[in-house]
């Protein structure tokens, strides 16, 4: 018996996410992406402090969020190009997973690795959509990372930060392979 996974395995080299902005309805059911949550939540985590919880994002919230975006981008004077650009993801998205890194107090675990447990979270939950068959996409931008729009708009704590808004939908297009890594010039071996 092979312990050998040839389906994981080509999948995880052939992985690619799929641009938000070419995603389509329909998004994932909500049954659909309770499969993909029980998947893509079990990541490694030091301490098993569940240093993360998610928020999701179905359309008439993303709706309402980018209200909210527009008017935190006027209150605070952003040119109408960048306002435009922030906004678009909220007015675009049919589903989004919030993932929110959440610092748990402990002695034993750093913050650092909290973080990477939040991310590991993120990427898990895009190849989960893309191993059901979803386009998914991992996005941020700069609203993500401003402290008085997650504070009010998402209601995140001061232990708390947005990892990354997962998108999930139907794929329009694929898109072009991108550049990886050429290993000779990241790994060395010792
Ligand atoms: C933390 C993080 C935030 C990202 N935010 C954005 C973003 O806001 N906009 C964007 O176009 N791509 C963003 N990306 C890049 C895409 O999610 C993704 O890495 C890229 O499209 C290629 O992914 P692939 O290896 O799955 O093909 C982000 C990636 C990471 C890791």
């Amino acid at each position: 018996m092979t312990l050998r996974n040839e389906a994981a395995l080509d999948f995880l080299r052939t992985r690619r996410s799929r641009p938000a902005k070419t995603l389509t309805k329909p998004a994932p059911s909500r049954d659909q992406l309770i499969e993909i949550l029980e998947a893509g939540t079990r990541v490694p985590d030091h301490g098993k402090l569940e240093p993360w919880r998610l928020k999701i994002l179905e359309k008439p919230t993303l709706e309402k969020i980018a209200s909210a975006a527009k008017k935190y981008c006027e209150s605070i004077n952003c040119e109408e190009a960048v306002t435009a650009k922030a906004l678009k993801q909220f007015e675009d998205g049919e589903l989004g997973v919030l993932v929110i890194e959440v610092q748990k107090p402990s002695e034993k675990i750093p913050e650092i690795e909290q973080t990477y447990s939040a991310g590991a979270v993120c990427l898990s939950l895009v190849n989960a959509g893309l191993a059901a068959g979803w386009g998914a996409n991992w996005l941020t931008g700069w609203l993500s990372h401003d402290r008085n729009f997650v504070s009010e708009t998402f209601g995140l704590d001061t232990n708390e930060r947005v990892a990354g808004i997962i998108y999930f939908g139907t794929e329009t297009v694929t898109p072009a392979e991108r550049p990886r890594p050429n290993l000779a010039e990241i790994v060395t071996w010792e």
